[in-house]
């Protein structure tokens, strides 16, 4: 959201706020989130799908902080969590459990015996034996357990192959093939409630013919669900919806993917459900990092070395992404560097040749787009320690998540 992250007399601001400001204060690497931003994603999703009976729960492992989940929630949006862990957080941050649902792969018994207890939704079952432990789970504790099938549509849709996950090569879901064997089973299984059906094909999706393709197989399953006697009554499509990292590639907007699914699914008399992660929080945190060293090699490279690293966004080693890193205090000429992390591994580095603006040592990039699967994924690789986060609103900034200390390194370690 460029607009809320605009140059101001030459210096990058966050809504009202200097980022120079905020790095003398709170130091670097810092992490920083306009509020504003949040809550006008999470408005122009709602807006897209407004015509539609629909619940948007926001996939907290995009960006589980707290503050960024209490934002949403705020705004009316649920949750939708990937572990008891995610569960915690999102209960602490005020979300009610009847606007969260719960999906994973691997759940465990405990995952399973959170979420049952905690009165969520609905939680999303992946496999026969994981249908199997919900109605052991639900039935120690006397209850009864509102289960959706997570349905592997096999469909590839175009994306990074990490992160493309409606494939029939990938771990997730039930194939639709297994399914009159899986409705044969949950009518035997007393604790387990059947209602609802779930898919998601991957994240960073262009292309809406991809989802079109699964929901054409996913009212195939709903149509058999029903027949076989089952009252569904949530349809949950997942997330996946694109944002822009590179000015160059526009992401597809999403009133395009609202004209070409909500036809495919009014009808359904379901409250149909989405899982938009990305698409509320990537374009609203950049990720301050300060030019530690430049030098030059007999190669006729360029290095920027800063002070954040794959550590804190690791999203340019894992899967080859494009971040946008301007100047925070703009130049009026350019070079041509590697911006690379502290960390030693090759593979520690933001972006390879790029143009940017001829910073010097001891001044401030932005790593622009990283307030999706960023500070969730940062880890202290190397004893280093996760960034701190910063909200501004307005003019104002307050700090949300506190930087690691040395004492936090160790403080699990029994010695
Ligand atoms: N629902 C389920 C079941 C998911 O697995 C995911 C993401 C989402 C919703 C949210 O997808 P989104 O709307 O954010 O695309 N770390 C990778 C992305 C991993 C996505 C994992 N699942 C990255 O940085 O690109």
């Amino acid at each position: 959201d460029s607009n809320l992250f605009p140059y101001c007399d030459g210096t990058l601001h966050c809504e009202g706020v200097s980022l120079e400001k905020l790095a003398e204060e709170y130091g670097t690497p810092l992490f920083v989130t306009s509020r504003n931003s949040l809550i006008n994603q999470y408005r122009a999703f709602e807006k897209a799908f407004a015509g539609l009976d629909h619940f948007t729960c926001y996939s907290v492992k995009a960006n589980f902080n707290l503050h960024v989940i209490r934002t949403l929630s705020e705004e009316g949006c649920g949750c939708d969590v990937n572990s008891g862990g995610e569960l915690f957080r999102a209960l602490q941050a005020g979300v009610e459990p009847g606007k969260i649902i719960m999906a994973g792969v691997g759940k465990t018994a405990s995952d399973i015996e959170y979420g049952v207890k905690s009165g969520i939704v609905m939680l999303k079952a992946e496999s026969v034996s994981e249908l199997r432990l919900v109605n052991d789970v639900a039935g120690r504790l006397g209850m009864k357990a509102s289960v959706g099938i997570r349905v592997n549509p096999n469909v590839t849709a175009e994306t990074h192959p990490y992160i493309t996950t409606g494939d029939s090569k990938e771990k997730f879901g039930i194939d639709e093939a297994d399914l009159d064997e899986v409705f044969d089973l949950l009518k035997t299984l007393e604790h387990v409630d059947l209602t609802g059906l779930d898919m998601h094909i991957g994240s960073q999706i262009f292309d809406a013919n991809f989802y079109e393709a699964a929901l054409e197989k996913l009212l195939d399953v709903l149509a058999a669900a029903r027949s076989a006697g089952f009252d569904i009554r949530y349809f949950d499509i997942g997330g996946g919806f694109p944002v822009t990292y590179e000015p160059q590639k526009p992401a597809t907007p999403i009133g395009h993917f609202a004209e070409k699914l909500i036809p495919l699914v009014e009808k359904t008399g379901t409250t149909i459900l989405f899982e938009p992660g990305r698409f509320i929080v990537a374009n609203s945190t950049v990720l301050l990092t300060k030019v530690l060293y430049r030098k030059q090699n007999h190669a006729g490279k360029e290095f920027v070395i800063v002070d954040a690293g794959m550590t804190e966004l690791i999203r340019p080693a894992l899967y080859q992404s494009y971040h946008e890193i301007v100047a925070v205090s703009q130049h009026n000429s350019v070079m041509v560097a590697d911006i690379v992390g502290p960390v030693c591994e090759s593979g520690d580095f933001f972006a390879r040749e790029r143009t940017v603006d001829r910073v010097k040592e001891g001044e401030m990039l932005a790593v622009l787009s990283a307030g999706a699967y960023g500070s969730v994924m940062s880890n202290n690789y190397n004893g280093r320690l996760r960034p701190a986060e910063v909200m501004v609103d307005g003019d104002n900034a307050k700090l949300i998540r506190k930087r690691d200390s040395f004492e936090q390194l160790i403080q699990n370690e029994v010695f």
